[in-house]
């Protein structure tokens, strides 16, 4: 007899929840049966603020009729198409538009289906590509302290977060880390990018002083440091990294999962410091958070150092089975059409002056230490309860969630990313939401 009779449906043991304190969940579970725009309603009917959009994925808020309606017409159209060696006609109708709205320079696209695949993919280009030009020594990646770069090997080797690296073994060789850019004695309640740290992007030039230029193949970075907890860079601090690299002949990547599509109130963070990368690594937004996607963008001239050899041959050996999924596609170019006709990528900058003022509100109130903003992000740091880091932020988020707000923490640090569609009201709504929180909590 099936075991699958003896499993109650409701029976939460089955499932090892992804980045989830499990048994504190399942003690007390809190379940989403719907969503729509910038609410989701629970399994005991109340409505949620999405303070985060989902995981700083559902920029154009939930359940988009025009994204909806893409996955459904292609779900019935063509399901699936070989990723290798065949293609469909709607991958290259997305990476013409996504070439179209990427920074200058970016003329090529590489699917893959999540933020950790895009990283992978990227690192990989970039060692590749040096080896296609000749300088196969180049095999150095360079990433930051306090990094998040998805959970895939690679990510988790330039990344700099200790709890998703500690367990994991030695991780790739050959990595060395700058220091992150985090100064809250000299920045705390800095009003977008702060003022003091550029000079820490010279530490790149210690690094390569220490390895050689012709040792490192990569530098990456998040121009915006979501999932540690929100470090900005200092004022003209990626400028002097672009400068580093570009004098070194190291490719430079911006990591732009969480700050792609719209998240600053331009279409990338590239677009909005006015500096750009060799490569470019996206996803969440790509596809609204709606059906699993990544891009890796990159430059005309890697991806043209590949285009050798003889013809029949296939040029780099890398890619998923569901690399620009059909489904997947439909719903990133509904995304695309919903951004477009709501003017959701540059959205954020007309709204950041309002988020910003809102945000800094919280000055003054219980626990709070710090409060860091950009665009459409923001972030309210909390004094840790000594000896038990993390637990002041995890009450705030289980207490605000009862309220009827979705917050994100991280370590003792509350982050919020709402949909692009957020109304003023709503930003008020959220606030005050977090600000009774933070009365209420220990
Ligand atoms: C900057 C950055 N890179 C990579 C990732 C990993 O993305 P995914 O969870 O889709 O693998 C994330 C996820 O938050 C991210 O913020």
């Amino acid at each position: 007899m099936s075991n699958r009779l003896k499993v109650t449906p409701n029976d939460l043991s089955a499932f090892w929840m992804p980045f989830t304190a499990n048994r504190q969940f399942k003690q007390a579970p809190r379940m989403f049966v719907s969503a729509k725009d910038m609410h989701y309603t629970t399994s005991d009917g109340r409505k949620v603020l999405d303070g985060t959009a989902g995981l700083w994925c559902v920029n154009a808020g939930h359940c988009r009729p025009k994204i909806t309606e893409a996955i459904q017409h292609q779900a019935a159209e063509l399901d699936y198409a070989p990723a290798f060696q065949m293609g469909h006609p709607i991958v290259f109708e997305l990476a013409n538009r996504l070439v179209d709205i990427a920074p200058k320079g970016m003329d090529h696209v590489f699917f893959t289906n999540s933020g950790s695949e895009s990283v992978d993919t990227a690192l990989k280009m970039a060692i590749a590509y040096h080896r296609a030009r000749g300088e196969g020594a180049r095999t150095r990646l360079i990433g930051r302290e306090r990094g998040y770069h998805g959970v895939n090997f690679g990510g988790i080797s330039v990344g700099g977060i200790v709890t998703n690296r500690k367990m994991f073994g030695t991780l790739l060789g050959g990595v060395d880390h700058m220091p992150h850019t985090h100064l809250p004695e000299k920045n705390a309640f800095s009003k977008g990018v702060p003022e003091h740290g550029a000079e820490l992007a010279n530490e790149l030039e210690r690094i390569v002083a220490l390895h050689d230029a012709s040792t490192i193949a990569a530098v990456i970075v998040e121009p915006v440091a979501g999932s540690t907890g929100v470090i900005l860079p200092p004022k003209g601090y990626l400028q002097k990294l672009r400068e580093i690299c570009t004098k070194h002949g190291i490719l430079l990547i911006f990591d732009e999962v969480i700050t792609g599509f719209g998240r600053l109130g331009a279409p990338f963070a590239a677009d909005y410091f006015g500096v750009t990368p060799d490569i470019m690594t996206t996803a969440k937004g790509v596809s609204n958070g709606v059906i699993p996607m990544g891009a890796v963008f990159v430059k005309k001239e890697i991806h043209d150092a590949f285009m050798t050899g003889p013809e029949h041959m296939i040029e780099f050996f890398h890619g998923y089975t569901y690399s620009g999924n059909p489904i997947a596609c439909a719903a990133a170019l509904g995304t695309l059409d919903t951004y477009k006709e709501e003017g959701l990528l540059t959205r954020g900058e007309e709204l950041a002056p309002y988020w910003e003022d809102a945000l800094h509100s919280l000055k003054g109130e219980p626990h709070v230490i710090d409060i860091r903003n950009i665009g459409l992000i923001g972030a309210i740091e909390l004094a840790p309860i000594a000896g038990q880091p993390t637990k002041r932020a995890f009450s705030a988020f289980v207490k605000a969630f009862e309220r009827g707000a979705l917050i994100r923490t991280t370590g003792d640090i509350i982050a919020l990313s709402p949909p692009l569609i957020i109304t003023k009201g709503q930003i008020n709504e959220l606030i005050d939401h977090v600000r009774e929180v933070l009365r209420a909590i220990d």
